[in-house]
């Protein structure tokens, strides 16, 4: 009984299976985006509240100006999980990224944690960005002279109605298609590019050499780090938390990893990708390099601009040219975070339902959510609902220390995949992989470590909120998967 049970709860679905289900014609998506498609959707969720806004807080809170190592360290981490996804979208080329690899490998109550996790990365991340887009439009609209009420934009807001608005919209645009919403995608990741390049180029005519010294300031206890906001790592070794120094700097990589956060969303668009063994590791590893470039470079520049001290919370890239007179700049950086926030919810929320519809798919959630529209060949049903619960976050959830949230999410998915690669090349060594991880299995155990101690620099109240999240995942499978699994049903009945 016991070991039956196990069997239920590991039981895998085959790639073939995976692969089977998507041609079915009432699930079927259409297929039509390339390479570059997948190149832009990435940098369209890379670049985002990460590099706009956390780059500031960090930088005066916990790294000083070697945040861009900060950047560089996680930047490192996501290139080893990068390779891990590459591999595993190129072999199982169908929606739901992360959650159908371990399906095809880990068994089904595995997927399942991972489809839960990734729904805590993605609609929280969604909500935060999309909170962080409404914060960005409450100051471009007040340098016009226009304010909106405190009760219904920005940080104290008691809800947050441009943010809930921009999701809804959103919403609309993705359930009328994914080729409409990808061409929209182009032009204004088009915008994002050419505003971090304005910042990086403009920038350097404003260095002021004595804002690198010290480049990693001496390592001091702070409010940041105080009490459940310390990093785990640090409450386990009985180290007394302090921010800045080579804490610090491992600290902000933790929390700047945010900014990286999307790259694994490419994987979710497998479905719709004309060629995925070939476009879909070019999409993911182009899009995580151009923007680890990016990124170094532009906190660089905005910490040699002011004193890491002084970076604003809000808006750190617009203010450090405000702070310089150049407010010309500042109102262009605005307009192009603006644009690249939009993208950014976009995608996430693309994501989201591409998971929801794979796990609906297989009756771990409700089967009938995961129907095609007719006419738009998009899973409508359940873009709106999800749509709908990502724009009530948005106005209600506050985005302080979500993204750690997100970020832990995330960090645990590329955990599990890059443990799934090791596995699936032992059950699966005949599988066509047009692309290869590197070095297996080293590549993916550096990974794994790699990721879990970025983990470990996570606050201790993150890994609380993030355990209640998961205990709540196991209980709706324990309730509902576990009984209607259509893997489960096939297999007794042997169809
Ligand atoms: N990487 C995305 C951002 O920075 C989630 O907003």
């Amino acid at each position: 009984m016991g070991a039956q049970r196990a069997r239920g709860v590991l039981r895998v679905k085959s790639v073939e299976q995976s692969i089977r289900d998507t041609e079915a014609p009432e699930h079927r998506l259409r297929k039509d985006l390339s390479a570059l498609d997948l190149t832009v959707f990435g940098i369209g969720v890379i670049v985002g509240t990460g590099i706009f806004v956390l780059t500031g807080r960090v930088a005066r809170d916990l790294a000083g100006p070697a945040v861009a190592l900060s950047f560089v360290v996680a930047g490192v981490v996501c290139a080893l999980a990068a390779l891990c996804y590459a591999e595993f979208a190129s072999t199982v080329p169908v929606a739901g990224s992360a959650y159908t690899f371990s399906f095809a490998t880990l068994g089904e109550f595995p997927a399942w944690i991972i489809g839960w996790d990734l729904t805590l990365e993605m609609a929280l991340a969604a909500a935060v960005v999309a909170v962080g887009w409404s914060g960005y439009l409450t100051s471009l609209l007040s340098s016009y002279g226009i304010h909106l009420p405190d009760a219904i934009a920005g940080e104290g807001a008691a809800f947050n109605l441009p943010a809930a608005l921009i999701v809804l919209i959103l919403t609309a645009v993705l359930v009328a298609g994914v080729k409409l919403s990808s061409r929209v995608n182009l032009i204004i990741v088009a915008i994002k590019v050419a505003v971090v390049l304005l910042v990086i180029v403009a920038g350097l005519f404003f260095l002021n050499a004595e804002n690198y010294t010290p480049f990693v300031p001496p390592a001091q206890q702070t409010p940041a780090v105080e009490g459940l906001a310390a990093p785990l790592i640090q409450v386990l070794f009985g180290v007394t938390p302090v921010a800045f120094g080579v804490f610090g700097i491992f600290g902000a990589a933790a929390i700047v990893f945010f900014a990286y956060i999307g790259f694994d969303i490419v994987a979710t668009a497998a479905e719709e990708t004309r060629r995925p063994q070939r476009d879909l590791p070019i999409g993911i590893i182009a899009s995580l390099a151009i923007c680890t470039v990016l990124y170094v470079a532009v906190s660089l520049v905005v910490v040699g601009m002011q004193p890491y001290s002084r970076l604003s919370e809000a808006a750190p890239l617009a203010d450090a040219f405000k702070a310089v007179g150049q407010t010309w700049a500042a109102t262009l950086i605005s307009v192009g975070a603006l644009a690249g926030l939009t993208t950014v919810v976009m995608i996430l929320m693309l994501g989201q339902s591409r998971v929801l519809f794979a796990m609906s798919r297989d009756n771990l959630l409700p089967r009938s959510l995961a129907r095609v529209h007719p006419r738009f060949g998009t899973p409508a049903r359940i873009t709106i609902i999800m749509g709908v619960v990502v724009a009530v976050l948005a106005g209600l959830v506050p985005l302080s220390t979500i993204a750690e949230l997100v970020n832990i999410g995330t960090l645990f998915a590329f955990v599990v995949v890059s443990i799934a690669v090791v596995i699936l090349r032992r059950t699966r060594p005949d599988l066509p992989r047009s692309f290869r991880t590197p070095l297996v299995p080293l590549v993916p155990i550096l990974s794994v470590l790699a990721c879990l101690y970025l983990m470990l620099n996570l606050p201790v109240e993150t890994w609380l909120r993030f355990v209640v999240w998961m205990i709540i995942g196991v209980v709706i499978y324990a309730l509902y998967g576990y009984r209607h699994s259509r893997v489960a049903h096939s297999a007794e009945t042997g169809s």
